[in-house]
């Protein structure tokens, strides 16, 4: 299959078949997707939950807009983004960037000293969405390489951040929930897969200068 028959395949999938599961060599397939996707500086300030556990989806599904996708779907992907500014985010960077590249920490301190002052840059804010937008990547990667194993997906934004981050425990690693995704296999059900894609038409979505 190509690009576009895949990405013509794949839509957001509103009803999962609960009984078919992912296996753990495509979620592996998956997973590194995910690590090998761009980052700003390649800082990659986020982390990746991959949750299965079904009670706990329960729960989430309550502040999801009770969408059944939430429990249906074989995991729920939760992209959380790193909301606090950390040097040692950087410092960790640099330490990992020297042992994969095999160069001195030295030769990369200027690098490292640049990223930090970029970071000082921003406000709070600007770093929050700034880390946010990061993970859009990362599921943007997870989507497409779905789309490659045959694999349903739905991303979505339609849940409330602060009961994940509560729920999850992810305040008190300095991280928030920024986008999730439901993946798995489609039902038969879902008459959504039928539908034709509504999308801008070429002409308008693009301007050659
Ligand atoms: C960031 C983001 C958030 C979304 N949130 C939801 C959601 O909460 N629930 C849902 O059913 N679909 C959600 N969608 C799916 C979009 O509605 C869908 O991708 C869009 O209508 C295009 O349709 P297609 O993906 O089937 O081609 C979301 C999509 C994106 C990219």
């Amino acid at each position: 299959m190509n690009v576009l028959e895949n990405l013509k395949w794949r839509y957001a999938t509103k009803k999962f078949d609960p009984s078919r599961k992912i296996e753990d060599h495509s979620l592996d397939v998956l997973k590194e997707s995910i690590q090998l996707s761009v980052s700003s500086f390649g800082l990659q300030l986020y982390k990746v939950l991959f949750i299965k556990d079904k009670e706990l989806r329960e729960e989430l599904k309550k502040f999801s807009w009770q969408q059944n996708q939430i429990t249906d779907a074989s995991y729920i992907v939760v992209f959380c983004n790193y909301i606090k500014k950390s040097e040692e985010h950087v410092d960790e960077f640099i330490a990992l960037k020297s042992y994969t590249e095999q160069s001195s920490i030295e030769d990369l301190r200027g690098y490292g000293d640049f990223i930090k002052t970029k970071i000082k840059e921003k406000s709070i804010k600007e770093y929050q969405h700034w880390t946010a937008l990061q993970t859009y990547l990362a599921l943007s990667n997870l989507l497409y390489s779905c789309a490659e194993l045959k694999i349903d997906a739905c991303p979505m934004e339609g849940f409330i951040p602060e009961k994940y981050n509560d729920i999850l425990k992810l305040s008190e690693q300095g991280l928030s929930a920024s986008v999730i995704a439901a993946i798995g296999y489609r039902s038969d059900k879902d008459k959504t897969q039928y539908y034709s894609k509504t999308r801008k038409p070429i002409h308008k979505l693009f301007e050659e200068i």
